[in-house]
């Protein structure tokens, strides 16, 4: 499973989120199956370390992320990453208009994923000061730890299909209609949750 987090100069805000998801999906049962890396949309900043704000407020909750450096999108991302979070809307309109079509569905809000977050959008604290910092870790955190247990649901999802499925092969038809309808409860469940559609 590998995740990709985009902002607009990957100095500030995706780095953040790459730093605090790989932290707590490796204290989850995603530990080991969970690869995580942070693009920016805009290549100005590429190969510099993230903003030192930025790299301070993560440092205060545990997450160092002095090790990183900036990168641009590029359309092999949509290939390789299952999911493509974006940290704002901007971005999600910039990461659409170059994504091949057949994998647009990877591109989501991050705090599309956070349970009680007001907010839609990780506001870019760029030009901001040291309580924005802060809000953007608070907001990150939140739909990370979403994020963490959509995944684990996922997971355990298709380990409980494949589960049915073994036995539904080995089994008579009744089996294979409970798992059929199993799999269509799990879809449908999905689809009705509107947050994690796609914007
Ligand atoms: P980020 O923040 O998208 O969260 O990395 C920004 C970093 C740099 C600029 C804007 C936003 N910039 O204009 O250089």
């Amino acid at each position: 499973m590998k995740i990709l987090f985009v902002c607009l100069g990957n100095i500030c805000r995706s780095p953040t989120a790459e730093g605090v998801f790989r932290k707590l999906a490796s204290e989850s049962p995603l530990a080991g199956s969970v690869e995580v890396d942070s693009a920016g949309t805009v290549g100005f900043h590429a190969g510099d370390p993230p903003d030192p704000r930025s790299i301070e407020h993560a440092a205060l909750r545990g997450v160092d992320l002095r090790g990183l450096r900036a990168r641009e999108v590029i359309a092999a991302d949509f290939n390789d990453f299952d999911h493509v979070i974006a940290m704002d809307e901007r971005n999600v309109a910039h990461l659409k208009s170059i994504c091949p079509a057949r994998h647009i569905g990877k591109i989501k809000l991050l705090l599309a994923f956070a349970d009680t977050c007001k907010l839609r959008e990780v506001p870019d604290p760029y030009h901001g000061a040291a309580g924005d910092f802060e809000l953007v870790l608070d907001v990150i955190e939140e739909g990370s730890r979403g994020l963490v247990n959509y995944l684990v649901d996922q997971q355990s999802v298709a380990t409980a299909e494949h589960a049915e499925f073994a036995q539904s092969v080995k089994g008579h038809k009744g089996q294979y209609v409970r798992r059929y309808a199993f799999s269509r409860r799990v879809r449908e469940d999905f689809r009705g949750d509107d947050r994690h559609r796609e914007s």
